[in-house]
């Protein structure tokens, strides 16, 4: 993973040339109804935090509201959290993280720390700590809504800063992104409130059946 650290402005540079076509997305996002399943889920979303305005806190989002706590059995998971099938939500239906006492991680936080090492990590650092291209989404999950997350994910983000541009490329339409966003997510949330500590889990959860129909269902196979 971190061999991939000396190759980043390749990657960059290759960013900076889709730019056009980036700009041209984010425009069109809302009137995006194009494909039916995970497109126009992501649009919804973005349509979601639109709305909501900036990436401000809302209390009232259980993905920012919900304190970690520690179970008896010394498992750790956010407060309210349940799990259907191995995958654990809040009540109000954002994914969520479940960490045992030895950091053995539910299959869906094991998945999103694979994931997210093979699209997100060239740019924001491994492990989620930041690079100085791109910030550490470990420190934004700290007050950064899920909605939030999906809305920039989705539709990207571009900061001018002194005539250089750090682009946050819009992803919304990429399926190896999109259908595990939530994998992605919760890894990231686990980080942010210190359930896990840094470098590989030890051990993870078998990949549950519905996790196995869920792959063919949104990509398509
Ligand atoms: C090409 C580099 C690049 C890649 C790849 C990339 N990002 Fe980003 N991302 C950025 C930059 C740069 C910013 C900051 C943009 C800004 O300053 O507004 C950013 C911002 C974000 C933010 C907002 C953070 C905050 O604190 O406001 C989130 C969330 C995010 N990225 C998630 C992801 C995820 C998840 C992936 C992988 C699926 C990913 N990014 C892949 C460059 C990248």
């Amino acid at each position: 993973m971190r061999a991939n650290l000396g190759k980043p402005r390749r990657v960059f540079g290759r960013n900076f040339l889709i730019q056009d076509k980036t700009r041209a997305q984010r425009e069109q996002q809302g009137k995006r109804v194009k494909r039916s399943g995970i497109a126009s889920i992501a649009a919804a979303f973005v349509g979601l935090a639109a709305l909501s305005g900036p990436s401000v806190a809302n209390a009232a989002d259980d993905s920012v509201s919900a304190p970690m706590v520690t179970n008896e059995d010394g498992s750790k998971m956010q407060k309210g959290a349940v799990s259907k099938d191995g995958k654990w939500t809040l009540p109000d239906g954002s994914p969520t993280y479940h960490v045992k006492e030895d950091f053995t991680l539910d299959w869906y936080s094991y998945s999103g720390f694979r994931r997210y090492h093979s699209e997100c990590h060239v740019c924001h650092g491994p492990e989620g700590e930041g690079s100085t291209y791109a910030p550490g989404l470990v420190k934004s999950l700290k007050t950064m809504s899920y909605t939030d997350f999906l809305g920039v994910v989705a539709s990207g983000r571009i900061r001018n800063e002194a005539g250089t541009e750090f682009v946050m490329p819009a992803l919304g339409d990429n399926k190896n992104v999109m259908c595990y966003i939530d994998d992605m997510y919760v890894y990231l949330k686990a980080r942010a409130d210190g359930a896990m500590p840094r470098g590989r889990p030890p051990g993870r959860d078998d990949k549950p059946q519905a996790a196995k129909d869920y792959d063919k269902q949104c990509l398509g196979e």
